[in-house]
């Protein structure tokens, strides 16, 4: 074999030895945390290309999303200004789900706040700040979803059952854990239609369960609902929780209004977009920043309802997260949240 040959096969094999490392590397960490296969959009996420469609928007709302905005004629029968939100599975209030609790407080000003939950440590410090605030609602999802516990179903998967069950009985301002609510929702309370949802992405191909908005009994919700009856797989899940309604709503338009994409979950998830809410800001940009969203009322648009802060996706950036460095480290998210701080 000539020492060329020689070389090149060395070098070949080297390469070999070096993929196939990376290579089982990928696989065992793509294994061993659930989450990398979960994140919604995977895809979107690492290919920038396929990002633009996502975050490139034109800041025009269409004429019916207009009308959804403003159903400012009072309804006979107004959704009800109540909020709910869930935390399962944990005990343990986290700062970020006192934000967001604060954030409805704050901005919603609702009649009452419902905390739906398995098990709670109450004398947990976040949920001491909260607890004048909030009515206990507790679950036992072995009872109330005792067939998707028994099939083993994360709780992910029963939550986005829950919160169609909840707003299908109760009516009401559904909202995740990981959303911040940035102004009233009055605007949407006397909607004539019985669900208000928003699109997720700048292309409107999806429509989110992160927030949602309705009277109790909606025939939406309710087909909605039938959608995870029998059929459902949980490697479906993204399309039941944000494809199906979006097709929904194509065919029942009479039954709920659809919100532009920048009403619930503006910025997107997208790389660019998470960097630009966490990325450090000089000085000057700071200022500037501050300054847009005092004259925004508190928000990146005047007509942005919610930040939804992808908190799968973001979880690096906002896992460190605690009232001094929000109120230390100039980001824009954390120019946005300081607000909430008592
Ligand atoms: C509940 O929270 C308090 C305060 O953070 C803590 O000291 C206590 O250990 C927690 N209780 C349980 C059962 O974990
Ligand atoms: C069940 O799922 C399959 C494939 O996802 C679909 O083609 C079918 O229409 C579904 N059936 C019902 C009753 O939803």
């Amino acid at each position: 074999m000539s020492r060329l040959a020689r070389l090149s096969g060395l070098v070949r094999s080297q390469v070999f030895t070096k993929v196939a490392i990376l290579g089982a590397c990928v696989v065992l960490l793509y294994l061993s945390f659930p989450y990398f296969r979960d994140i919604r959009h995977i895809d979107q996420y690492f290919d920038s290309a396929e990002e633009r469609p996502i975050e490139v928007f034109d800041y025009k709302d269409t004429f019916d999303e207009k009308r959804c905005f403003d159903s400012v004629t009072p309804a006979p029968n107004p959704i009800p200004k109540i909020v709910h939100v869930a935390w399962f599975d944990n005990p343990e209030l986290t700062f970020m789900t006192y934000l967001t609790i604060r954030s409805a407080i704050v901005s919603i000003k609702p009649d009452h706040i419902n905390l739906h939950y398995t098990s709670l440590n109450e004398t947990n410090k976040w949920f001491l700040q909260v607890r004048d605030h909030v009515r206990l609602v507790q679950h036992d999802l072995g009872k109330e979803y005792t067939t998707q516990v028994q099939e083993n179903w994360q709780i992910k998967h029963i939550s986005d059952l829950f919160r169609l069950d909840t707003i299908h009985k109760e009516g009401g301002i559904y909202l995740d854990m990981d959303v911040l609510a940035l102004r009233p929702f009055d605007n949407l309370l006397n909607s004539q239609k019985d669900v208000v949802l928003g699109h997720e992405g700048a292309d409107r191909s999806e429509l989110c369960n992160s927030v949602i908005v309705g009277r109790p009994g909606s025939q939406f919700i309710q087909r909605w609902r039938n959608s995870y009856s029998g059929n459902f797989s949980t490697d479906d899940w993204n399309y039941h929780s944000t494809i199906l309604p979006k097709e929904l709503s194509e065919h029942h338009p009479d039954e709920i209004c659809t919100l532009s994409p920048t009403a619930f979950s503006w910025p997107t998830w997208t790389k660019r977009h998470i960097d630009y809410m966490h990325e450090y800001l000089s000085e000057t940009e700071a200022k500037e920043f501050a300054k847009e969203v005092v004259t925004n009322n508190g928000r990146l648009l005047q007509s942005q309802m919610t930040y939804h802060e992808w908190s799968k996706i973001a979880s690096s950036h906002l896992d460190r997260l605690d009232p001094e460095s929000v109120m230390r480290d100039a980001t824009r998210f954390n120019i946005l949240a300081r607000r909430f701080l008592n």
